[in-house]
């Protein structure tokens, strides 16, 4: 039997806006499954480079792309993909030369349907492991990859606090233009999706923005800690 109080939440906005750590705070709280798409994009984007391909190589992105073997691996409450049985590490994906590429090929429409099913699969690997719930962020989680989720939530932050939270960790990372780039993209470009809840995180702290998705989340369920 599957159970019905299973929840998906899906949490878009741009870089650095404050999704990661929200989300992680949500999934130690109630429980959910911790699903971060971007580190997806990232790993393949570390492969594609590896392979030698251009962000603009379309078809060579489709070949390498399907070829892939897609997997799961759980770090507590996160979710790690494991490319060809392998977890590439947060020290290869978080470069300066992915940052500066991985927006160019998350815009090649075949990359994205080569996630598709491996992002919604998500949902099985949270059950069978006995979550409660999934949370999923991204730049187009609650318009593509599961627009009937049970919550959707866009965040914003002003463009200078972004950097400076980006810059804090120590990043070397260009986040207008990879908004700009996100944004302007022909398939699923970033966007606040209808019906969406907006939330402005600029003058909030991480545990005023968590307070303020719990209170919608707790309706449905209640929080474990
Ligand atoms: O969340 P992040 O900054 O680590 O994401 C890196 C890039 O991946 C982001 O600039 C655009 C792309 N991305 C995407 O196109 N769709 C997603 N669902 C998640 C990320």
């Amino acid at each position: 039997m599957t159970d019905p109080s299973f929840i998906i939440v899906a949490i878009d906005g741009g870089a650095a806006s404050g999704k990661s750590s929200t989300s992680r705070a949500l999934s130690e709280k109630f429980n959910l499954l911790h699903v971060d798409t971007g580190s997806f994009y990232r790993t393949m984007t570390a492969e594609l480079l590896r392979a030698g391909l251009a962000n603009n190589d379309c078809a060579g992105i489709a070949t390498v792309s399907q070829e892939i073997d897609f997997d799961t691996k759980l770090d507590g409450r996160r979710a790690q993909m494991k490319i060809n049985g392998r977890v590439v590490p947060d020290s290869e994906i978080r470069t300066a030369e992915v940052n500066a590429n991985v927006s160019h090929f998350a815009a090649v429409p075949e990359l994205r349907d080569a996630l598709l099913a491996y992002q919604r699969g998500q949902v099985d690997v949270a059950r069978s492991h006995g979550f409660r719930g999934l949370i999923m962020e991204g730049r187009d989680i609650g318009s593509v990859i599961f627009p009937d989720a049970d919550f959707r939530f866009f965040l914003h932050a002003d463009p200078i606090e972004r950097a400076r939270r980006r810059a804090a960790e120590g990043q070397t990372d260009s986040i207008t233009e990879r908004d700009r780039l996100d944004r302007t993209r022909k398939t699923a470009p970033l966007a606040s999706p209808d019906g969406a809840t907006d939330i402005d995180s600029t003058f909030l702290n991480l545990e005023q923005v968590v307070d303020l998705l719990s209170e919608k989340l707790r309706d449905r369920l209640p929080p474990t800690t």
